[in-house]
C-alpha cells in the first residue's frame, strides 16, 4: 500500500480552541458544518496574519499546531464559547453632542418626526449642539459608543458626518472619524479588541438653517468644495433623499459627482415618504439604498437587479413608532438584506446589534439565520468589504464575537441583555 503523501504545514501564527460552535456563516460549504449558517461544533481555527488559514474541529488542531508545535504560535483558549463572525454595523451616525429625549417624548404626544424637522428642530437641534462641541469632547463622545458597539459585539463599524453641514465642521467631523479609525487600526497587536472604522461624508443631510434662503449655494458647496477636498476623508458619499431634506434630482447632482471623484455611494431613501431615492439607488449603482420603508415592489426589483443591497434599520420603526419594514418581503423578491443600527439621536440611538437582531426576528418577519446573515456577511457587502470580512472562512479577516450560550440559537431568544462575552480581531 503507498503512503499517502504528506501534507505541507499549514502555517499558523495563533490557534483558537475548544469553540463549542463556530457560526461560520461561510457562503462556500465547509466539511462537516451543518445549516445555512454552516455550523461546526467542537471547532478550532488558525489565523496566519491576521487571516483564517484553517478550520477545523478541536480534535484536528490537536495534530496539525500542536503536537508538531510550530514557533511563536499564539494559542487562544475560547473555553468552549460560541463564535460567530463581529458584526458588521454599516450605516450609523456616530459623531454627534447632545440627545434629542425631549423630542422622543413630544413624539409619544403626536408631534411627528417630519414635524419636528419642518420646524428646524430634529437633525437641526443636533447640528446646533455639534458645532458647539469641540473636537475632543466630540471624540469622546464618539469613542465611547464606538466602545459600547464594540462590547456588543460589533467589529466594523460605517461612521457617517452629517451634523456639521459646513467646510469647518463636516471636515472635523470626518478628520475625527478618521482619527478614531486611526487610534482603532493602530492599537498594539497585543489589544485584540480594535473596531474597524468605515467614513462616509453625508454631504446632504438637511439644508443647514442659515442658507434656508440660498438652496442652490449649498448644493453648490457640497459640489464644487466640499465633495473635492473630502475624497481622501470618506470612502462613501451617503444623501438623505426625502421630502423634508433632499429631492431626487439634487441627490443625483450630489451623488453623481461624488461617484466621478471615486466615491462609493449611499442613500437615505424613502424612509418617511415614497421620495425616490430607492430608484436612484438603482440608477447610480449605489453599494446600498437603506431604509426602505416606502419603496415599492418596483423599486425594490430595480435594486435587485442593479446589485444593490438593502439595509433595513429597525431601531427607526421602533423609535418613531412606525411600522416595519417587512424584510420578508426583500428577502422574498430576491433582495440581499443588511441590517445596521443607524445609531443616531433622533431615529433610533442603540449601539447594539443584538438589539436590531431582536427586533428584525420579532417585528419583521426574519429567522434568526437571516437576521445573523444580516448583521454580518451582508453588512460586510453593504460596505463593499466582503471579501474581507463579514464570516468565518479561509483567506478572510479573524474578526469574531465571543459568545456566552450553550447553543447559538439562543440568540434574539434571550434578550434585552447583552449575551457577547467580547470582541477578537487576531492580526
Ligand atoms: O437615518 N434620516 C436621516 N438621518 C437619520 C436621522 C438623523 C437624526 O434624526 O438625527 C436616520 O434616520
Ligand atoms: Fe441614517
Amino acid at each position: 500500500m503507498q503512503a499517502e503523501p504528506a501534507q505541507p504545514p499549514i502555517r499558523a501564527s495563533a490557534v483558537i480552541r475548544n469553540i463549542r460552535q463556530l457560526v461560520t456563516v461561510a457562503q462556500r460549504p465547509i466539511e462537516g458544518a451543518r445549516g445555512a449558517l454552516q455550523v461546526l461544533d467542537n471547532a478550532a481555527l488558525a489565523v496566519y496574519h491576521g487571516r483564517i488559514v484553517w478550520i477545523g474541529t478541536d480534535d484536528e488542531a490537536e495534530p496539525l499546531f500542536l503536537s508538531t508545535r510550530q514557533d511563536g504560535v499564539t494559542i487562544v483558549d475560547a473555553q468552549r464559547a460560541v463564535i460567530t463572525p463581529g458584526f458588521v454595523d454599516s450605516h450609523t451616525h456616530l459623531v454627534f453632542a447632545g440627545q434629542r429625549a425631549e423630542e422622543f417624548h413630544l413624539r409619544r404626544a403626536g408631534v411627528s418626526y417630519a414635524e419636528l424637522l419642518a420646524q428646524g428642530k430634529g437633525i437641526l437641534t443636533t447640528v446646533e449642539a455639534t458645532r458647539k462641541a469641540d473636537a475632543e469632547t466630540l471624540l469622546a463622545l464618539a469613542q465611547r459608543r464606538l466602545h459600547l458597539m464594540r462590547d456588543h459585539g460589533t467589529t466594523t463599524v460605517e461612521i457617517k458626518s452629517g451634523y456639521g453641514l459646513d467646510r469647518i465642521n463636516e471636515e472635523t467631523c470626518l478628520r475625527l472619524i478618521n482619527n478614531l479609525k486611526a487610534l482603532e487600526e493602530g492599537a498594539p497587536s497585543a489589544v485584540p479588541q480594535r473596531v474597524r472604522v468605515v467614513p462616509t461624508f453625508l454631504a446632504a443631510h438637511v439644508l443647514p438653517w442659515e442658507y434656508r434662503e440660498r438652496r442652490a449655494d449649498y448644493l453648490d458647496l457640497v459640489v464644487e468644495e466640499l465633495l473635492p477636498s473630502f475624497v481622501g476623508l470618506a470612502r462613501f458619499c451617503d444623501v438623505f433623499c426625502e421630502t423634508e431634506a433632499f429631492t431626487v434630482e439634487e441627490c443625483r447632482r450630489i451623488l453623481s459627482r461624488a461617484k466621478e471623484l471615486g466615491y462609493r455611494l449611499k442613500i437615505h431613501a424613502d424612509q418617511l415618504s415614497p421620495s425616490g431615492g430607492t430608484r436612484l439607488a438603482a440608477e447610480l449603482g449605489a453599494t446600498s439604498a437603506d431604509h426602505l420603508d416606502h419603496a415599492s415592489d418596483e423599486d425594490l426589483k430595480a435594486l435587485r437587479d442593479a446589485g444593490v443591497v438593502a439595509t433595513l434599520l429597525p431601531g427607526c420603526s421602533y423609535t418613531l413608532r412606525s411600522s416595519y419594514p417587512s424584510a420578508r418581503r426583500l428577502l422574498d423578491l430576491g433582495l440581499t438584506v443588511a441590517l445596521a443600527t443607524d445609531c443616531n439621536p433622533g431615529t433610533s440611538y442603540c449601539e447594539s446589534m443584538q438589539m436590531m437582531i431582536g427586533l428584525a426576528m420579532a417585528a419583521m418577519g426574519m429567522s434568526l439565520e437571516e437576521a445573523l446573515t444580516a448583521a454580518t456577511i451582508n453588512g460586510a457587502k453593504a460596505l463593499a468589504l466582503d471579501e474581507e470580512i463579514g464570516s468565518i472562512e479561509i483567506g478572510k479577516r479573524c474578526e469574531l464575537a465571543l459568545w456566552q450560550l450553550e447553543d447559538y440559537r439562543e440568540i434574539g431568544y434571550h434578550f434585552g441583555v447583552n449575551l457577547v462575552q467580547s470582541t477578537l480581531t487576531l492580526l
